[in-house]
């Protein structure tokens, strides 16, 4: 299956997400025997123009267990030079040509595709802009909800916060809307509901949906409650109390007894501590499936070059 660059959601067919949450499966085992030297030939750049924990730290993992090594920024609108003033499919072409792949994490929308358009090697999106897409997230939150739910099909998905930012919630709904029976609640404050951009997506594909403020109403029906941020300062009206979308111990009680929470964290106040100890919260093991999940993108990369 060709997959030359990963820059949205939409790219990934139902056979390509098997195919490499088979691979997913395997980068288990190989981590679990400590890695592999199998791409000791490989360099992994990555480009991030925005903090992150997870994204830049499971993506360098990745590469150090697949035996490859990294060239890295963080700080990249400080230490690139875009201080100077270059553009950023000049800095694209220059480090395209010390590479193999370039992970890049940016605050314009639509960035990865224009990087994709200049570079030499692949390019993945790690996020990039308020609204736009983050499909390797997706990738690992749907293969946590493979793995946790044994079903992809038939499944009803809470998605809860600012979800009109939610570049999280926004690859994910591409993503469930690809297999059948899926129902998906979107749950946010006035104002901060998905965009029309995925809701005309789900009715091109025929997906039921709803859209509605209240979490308490719909955490009996949910076989998946995935709680993002909400920006306090970007709501509308002052009277909204945001403590009822937060998920703590009664939170629970309400919930199925199989149902999971799923954050991609980081996380503030929206889940209490008291819940982590309970079987459902799967947010940590969500976010260590990163690490694996990234191995399969990359591998799935270097095999199509
Ligand atoms: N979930 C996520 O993208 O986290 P980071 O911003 O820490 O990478």
């Amino acid at each position: 299956m060709q997959l030359k660059h990963i820059i949205e959601s939409q790219q990934f067919t139902v056979p390509l997400l098997m195919e490499l949450f088979e691979r997913t499966r395997q980068m288990e085992k190989v981590v679990a025997r400590g890695g592999t030297r199998d791409y000791e030939d490989k360099i992994m750049a990555t480009l991030f123009y925005k903090p992150s924990t997870r994204t830049r730290f499971s993506f360098e993992a990745s590469m150090h267990r697949l035996g490859g090594k990294v060239i890295t920024t963080e700080r990249a609108n400080e230490f690139s030079s875009e201080v100077r003033g270059e553009h950023l499919e000049d800095t694209i072409r220059i480090i395209s040509n010390c590479s193999d792949v370039i992970v890049l994490r940016h605050t314009e929308e639509g960035a990865a595709k224009r990087a994709a358009q200049v570079s030499g090697v692949p390019v993945i999106n790690a996020g990039e802009g308020a609204g736009g897409q983050h499909p390797t997230q997706a990738l690992l939150d749907l293969y946590t909800i493979y793995k946790e739910c044994k079903a992809l099909n038939g499944l009803s998905v809470a998605l809860i916060g600012a979800l009109d930012n939610g570049r999280t919630a926004r690859s994910l709904a591409y993503l469930l809307s690809k297999f059948e029976r899926v129902k998906l609640y979107f749950i946010a404050p006035p104002g901060l509901q998905i965009k029309p951009d995925i809701l005309s997506y789900l009715d091109h594909h025929r997906v039921e949906y709803e859209l509605g403020e209240s979490l308490e109403k719909i955490l009996s029906q949910v076989d998946v409650v995935y709680r993002t941020h909400i920006d306090r300062e970007r709501l509308q009206r002052r009277d909204i109390d945001l403590s009822t979308y937060n998920i703590n111990v009664d939170t629970l009680k309400k919930m199925k007894s199989n149902a999971i929470i799923m954050h991609p964290l980081p996380r503030s106040v929206e889940i209490d501590p008291a819940v982590d100890n309970d079987p459902r919260a799967v947010y940590f093991s969500q976010s260590r499936n990163g690490l694996f999940v990234r191995m399969a993108l990359l591998t799935l990369l270097f095999e199509n070059e």
